[in-house]
Order: structure tokens, then sequence, then C-alpha cells
């Protein structure tokens, strides 16, 4: 990827950035909730790392004002008290000293505050009573452990909205304000004001929420003022030279009667007025659909927002800088930049996927240039990192093994005591990320990898999913880099093996898939495969195409076919998924239900017959779903022993009171699938741990 614009200089109001890279405030959830608001080690560290990587400008997540009222989670960090500024001071050192700036997104979470709702305590709203028409199909979509530990944060207590009044929005604007001389004391170059996603100040500028008649709703103009007196608020006790960027909205997803991009031009000239030394220009969504979320605040389509930054850039007229998200990728993001649609670009998921993703790319001569290498890890949009963020649990990503764990593995790179000749069985991600990092290590490592590209599972999942491809490439790509030899087309046999003399054998050969033994079957008519299968035939040729499987890959794939077949999904489970992050999940069964795909659950797969695949129901009631094509989506469940998996590893695994035939002192490993389905993030986990211990 060449990316040339990104590093121009960028100015937000007197703070000169390197790059117009942004982290964007992302909740870590990484918070210690014996010190709560006190950011933890592993937050720091975290923070940390995104300016070691080469952001310009390093965002905290988001920091309630009044911690802990107001807040979401005690997990959250707070700026209200000395210890709490103490801690961001000691981040601010260490982020400067990598040559980026820091800022910290303040907030106040208004109907969502959900750490008030778990105390008992009312939440803040613009108006109390019926609020705007919402789906209201989280809750349908979850499965019943997701459903228990929902329930769980808030100990089943649902918020209970107060309509705030205005000794409570003169004290959250004093606490913003408050919030802010803290972070300048504490050596932070700048705050963002979080007036978006359905939080407290967005909630009041929200036409759909704010039903006011006095001077905080009733007109565009009095409906923003509560974010506009919280930035000229900020910026008296701040100081008019310490830079206070906006996150506003401009869409409320699936919310009838929601903030309008037009709105947002509005909002973002009055707040320019008041004192805003740059806009960042989000949106948010229903909060009680899973559907919606993916459209905001967290967008799935690659740069969904662009279109709301140039506006809102176009009508402020280069008053000041815009700041654009949402699932932007370097290319994207620098081609945002050279047509003029932002000035800045907020990469969130990009870098939590890949917090190296600015030195990756940057130009020698850079300021934070590049180390060379491959290209950064992509982000494959999973939505596992946000997952959590419903549920209070510590975010952690499915690529990037060290999200949410940096303490845990300092120091993975340093170099082993005595460099061992390590044989990695099977090309997938775990094998290749066991690879990479056990090369970096200064092992000699061999991949031995039967098909004749590497990737394992990867491969198919890249034909329904471009970016699991992607991954696939890049994976291959740093663990050659790093060192490691990678042999594609080459089976694994006991004598290959052997003749490499291993110290370590790594076996990552994968899950094991087989067709099923169902009546029918080789009759020509309909075709039937498994998922494995795929990686050689390519995507069924259909037209009509029925999946087979309750895991995540057969929910994809369904969803990607129903593109361009009739699809049907048999899921044994009452809910198809099963395994994927639950915003995720409901975007791919609306989109593929929107293009005609049908989902039967609790049916099992009985036989093939002429017409297709035949399934009996929970009511044991028979019933024929046509197809030409039948993919077995879910891998065989792990065999019993230690080692499943080669069918020659038993020849490698020391059995019981016996020395291992043929890998002598060799070590045996076992990781990934072949040990027991766990998925991407699992495999490449154990692949990034073996690789650190070996
Ligand atoms: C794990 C996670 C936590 C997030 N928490 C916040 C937050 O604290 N404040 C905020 O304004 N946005 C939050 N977001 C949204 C991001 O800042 C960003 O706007 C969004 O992810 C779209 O950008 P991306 O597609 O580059 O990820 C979060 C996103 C993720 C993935
Ligand atoms: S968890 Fe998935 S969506 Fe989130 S950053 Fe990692 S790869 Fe991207």
């Amino acid at each position: 990827v060449r990316v040339r614009h990104l590093w121009d200089p960028v100015r937000i109001g007197a703070l000169e950035l390197r790059n117009r890279i942004v982290m964007p405030g992302m909740g870590t959830f990484l918070g210690d909730p014996d010190r709560p608001g006190v950011l933890s080690a592993e937050q720091l560290a975290h923070y940390e790392a995104a300016a070691a990587g080469g952001a310009g400008l390093v965002l905290v997540e988001v920091t309630p004002v009044r911690f802990p009222a107001g807040a979401a989670t005690l997990r959250q960090p707070g700026l209200a008290t000395d210890e709490q500024e103490a801690a961001f001071a000691e981040l601010a050192r260490r982020v400067h000293a990598h040559g980026a700036a820091l800022g910290v997104q303040l907030v106040h979470h208004g109907k969502v505050a959900l750490a008030d709702a778990a105390r008992g305590e009312p939440v803040l709203v613009p108006s109390a009573g019926a609020g705007p028409r919402l789906a209201g199909d989280l809750v349908a979509g979850l499965s019943p452990d997701e459903l228990a530990r929902l329930a769980a944060v808030t100990g089943g207590r649902f918020p209970e909205p107060r309509e705030a009044t205005d000794e409570d929005l003169a004290e959250v604007v004093r606490a913003f304000a408050e919030a802010a001389q803290r972070a300048r004391r504490a050596g932070l170059d700048c705050v963002e004001v979080h007036a978006a996603h359905g939080y407290l100040l967005s909630s009041f500028c929200s036409p759909a929420w704010n039903r006011r008649r006095d001077r905080w709703g009733g007109s565009p103009e009095a409906r923003s003022r509560l974010a506009v007196e919280t930035v000229r608020a900020v910026k008296e006790a701040a100081g008019a030279d310490f830079p206070v960027l906006v996150r506003i909205d401009a869409a409320e997803h699936g919310v009838p009667g929601g903030i309008t991009r037009r709105d947002a031009v509005g909002t973002a000239r009055r707040l320019v007025a008041a004192g805003a030394d740059a806009i960042d220009v989000s949106a948010s969504g229903d909060p009680t659909s899973a559907v919606a979320f993916t459209e905001g605040p967290l967008p799935w389509r690659a740069g969904q927002y662009l279109a709301d930054a140039r506006t809102v850039r176009r009508a402020l007229g280069g008053a000041v800088p815009v700041v654009a998200v949402g699932r932007l990728d370097p290319r994207l993001a620098d081609a945002a930049v050279a047509a003029g649609a932002a000035d800045l670009v907020a990469l969130g998921r990009a870098l939590l996927a890949d917090p190296d993703l600015p030195r990756r790319l940057a130009p020698s001569g850079a300021a934070a240039a590049g180390r060379g290498g491959p290209g950064p890890r992509p982000c494959v949009a999973c939505f596992v990192c946000v997952a959590g963020a419903f549920f209070d649990e510590p975010v952690h990503c499915a690529v990037n093994p060290r999200l949410g764990r940096r303490v845990g593995t300092a120091g993975w790179d340093r170099p082993a005591p005595r460099s061992r000749r390590v044989v990695v069985v099977g090309g997938g991600p775990a094998g290749l990320e066991c690879a990479r990092v056990a090369a970096v290590r200064g092992h000699a490592v061999v991949v031995l990898e039967r098909e004749a590209v590497a990737g394992g599972a990867l491969v198919v999942a890249g034909l329904a999913h471009p970016p699991m491809g992607d991954l696939a490439r890049w994976l291959a790509e740093a663990a050659l880099d790093a060192g490691a030899e990678l042999r594609t087309a080459t089976v694994a046999t006991p004598e290959v093996v052997a003749g490499l003399d291993p110290d370590d054998i790594v076996i990552a050969t994968g899950a094991r898939y087989a067709l099923p033994a169902l009546p029918g079957l080789g009759t020509g008519h309909p075709r039937a495969c498994t998922l494995a299968d795929l990686a050689r035939r390519g995507l069924p040729a259909g037209p009509r195409v029925a999946v087979v499987g309750d895991g995540g890959p057969a929910l994809v794939l369904a969803a990607a076919l129903s593109r361009r077949a009739r699809v049907e999904l048999a899921c044994a489970a009452g809910s198809p998924g099963l395994g994927v992050a639950h915003p995720r999940r409901a975007r791919l069964v609306f989109e593929g239900r929107r293009r005609g795909l049908v989902i039967h659950t609790g049916v099992r797969a009985e036989a093939l017959g002429p017409q297709g695949l035949l399934v009996r129901d929970p009511h044991e009631r028979e019933r024929v779903v046509e197809a030409d094509d039948v993919v077995f989506a879910d891998p065989l469940p792990a065999a019993d022993g230690p080692h499943p998996g080669a069918p020659w590893t038993g020849a490698l695994v020391p059995a019981a009171g016996r020395r291992p035939r043929l890998a002598g002192g060799a070590r045996v490993h076992c990781i990934g699938d072949v040990a027991g389905p766990g998925g991407l993030e699992a495999a490449i986990r154990a692949g990034f741990d073996l690789g650190a211990a070996i």
C-alpha cells in the first residue's frame, strides 16, 4: 500500500501533529475494578503501543467527567480526582516519548450510563416519557449465554430515565470543564468532547430523543446548546489555546426522526463558533438493535461515513480540520485526505488489529518512519473487539493476540536462549502465527503446508469474506519476513518431518471435515462437499445451494452465496452463526435474508435426494431443502486423545510408556482447531503463545 497524504503535517488549533492518523476513542474495558477510574497498567501499555506504532494523535477512550456518575462501566477511566489525573500524567509522559500527541475523550453517557443503572441510580435523559419507536431486536438475537452476560452488567436492572434539570446540566457542563482543566494539567495536548453515539450531549442534539421546549430543546440551536455550552466552558477553563475536538453524529441509523446530516452541519457550525478546534464526524444508531449498531457507531461497510465528513468539511469551509472515521483502511484514508473529504483520519479497528500500522506504512524520512517488513496486519471486520463492550468485558481482537494482553506478553520478541529447529505442520492461522513469532525469536522454522497456497481455513473463509484472504496473505508474508521458511504443496509425512531433524514439532493442521454418512450421498445430484473442499473447488455454482452447519463459517458462507444463488441454511442449533460476535451475526442474517436467504433452525440433515437435502424439523416433520449443491460447513468434533488431526501424528506422540518412534527427543505441540475447534481468534492466540514460549 502506498500512502502519501497521511504524512503531511496538520494542526488542530495550536497543536501540530506528526501525521494525520488518529486513534479514535475506543473503550477497552481494561480498567482495574479495584482501582476504579484510574488508568490501569494494561490501559497505559495499550495507549503507549499506539504512540509507539506511529499514530499522530492518540485519543484515550470515553472518560466520564463525573466518574463513576454518568459512566457505562467502572472499568472506564475517570478524570475527576488527583489519582486519576496522575495516571493520565504518566500516560502523557509515555506517549510523548514516542512523539505522538495525546488527548482524551470526555463523556457523560446519559441514557446508557449503565454504571448508574447498576447502582440503582437513574440515568439522565433530555426528555422522559416515550422515546422514538425502536426495533428492540437486540435481545432476541442473543444466545442464552450472551443474554445472561448482558443482564449481569446491571445486575438485571433496567436504566431508569430521569429528565435532566437545569441544575443537572449546569453540573455536567462544569464537570466537562474541570476534567479538561485536569487533562491540560496532566500534560495532555487536547480533549475531545463526546457529543455523539447517543450519549448525553448527542441525545440532546437529537430531535428524536429531545422533546423539550425550554432553552435546551425545540429548535436545532436549542438542541445543540448543551454541546455548545460545554465547548465554551471547556475552552474557558482549559484555556483558549488548548485544542478541543468534538465528535458529532451525522446520522442516527434506525432512529425515526433522529439526527440528520443537515443537523450535523448546523451543530458543527455552532460548535466552531463556540471555539471547537476540530470536528470528528461519526454516527450513531438505535441502541436496541444489533443491526443498527453495525450502521452506527460501528459501520460494517468500508468508508461508510466519508460522505458525511465531506459534507461537514465543505460546510465549514476550512475553518477547522475535520476528522473522518468509519472502516477506513490506509488506502481509503489516504484517498479521503487527497480528495478533500477530511483533514484527519481516525482508524479505529485498523489500529486495534495493528497499532504499528502507521510505522509500517510511513515512508523513510517521515516522523516515526517505517520499520520495513510486511504491511499492516488487516482487520477482518469481525466485530469481536466491540462485542465485549456490551458485556462489560475486556477488549480482545481476533487477529491481534496482544490486544488487551500487552502487560502479560511484554518481551514476547526477546531472543530465545537457544535457537531450536522448529517444524510447523500446517500453514493456517495457528501455524503461521507460531512460525512468525518463533522465527522473530531466533528459531529456525520450517512450515510444511499441504496446499499450494498457505492460509488453511482462511483460504476458504476468504472466498466468502475477502478480508480473511488478506489476513492469510499477511500471516504468510509476516512469517517469511521474520525468517521462517514456507514449503507449500508439501505433505508432511513422517519421513519429511524426520528429515528436518526438529527439536520441536508443531501440529497445526486445523479442523477436520468429512461428509456425513447420509443416504443418497454420491449419486451425483445434488453435489455434496465439505467447507474444506471449497479451497480447491471454489464456491458452489448452484443455482440452489443448501449450507448445513451451526458455526460462523456456515452463516458467513450462506450470506455470501445469497448474492448469487438461492440459498438455504440448515442449522441443528436454535440459532445460526454460533461463535460469531453478535453484531456481525445480526448483520449477516439481515443481509442474507434481504437477499432471500432462508434459515432453518433446529433441523437435522437426514438424507440427500434428487430434489436436494432432506431435513427433519423439531416437530419431526420431514421437509426438502431444494438444492443443486449441499455444503457441509461444520468441522468434525475434536477426536478423543491428545493429538488428533494428521493421521500420522500418533507416530510423533509418546504413547503411554513408549518413546515417540519418529520424533526422537523432539517436543510435540498441538495448536489451533486440530486441538479442538476454537476458531480464528483462539488459533492465532495459541500460535502466538506457543511461538513465544518455545
Ligand atoms: C472496541 C471499540 C470500542 C469503541 N469505543 C468507543 C469510544 O469509547 N468512544 C467513541 O467515540 N467511539 C468508540 N468506538 C467507535 C470508534 O471510535 C470508531 O468510531 C468506530 O470503530 C468506527 O471506526 P473504525 O471502522 O475505524 O473502527 C469504539 C469502537 C470499538 C471497535
Ligand atoms: S476484533 Fe475483528 S473487527 Fe475488531 S479489530 Fe480485531 S479483526 Fe478488526
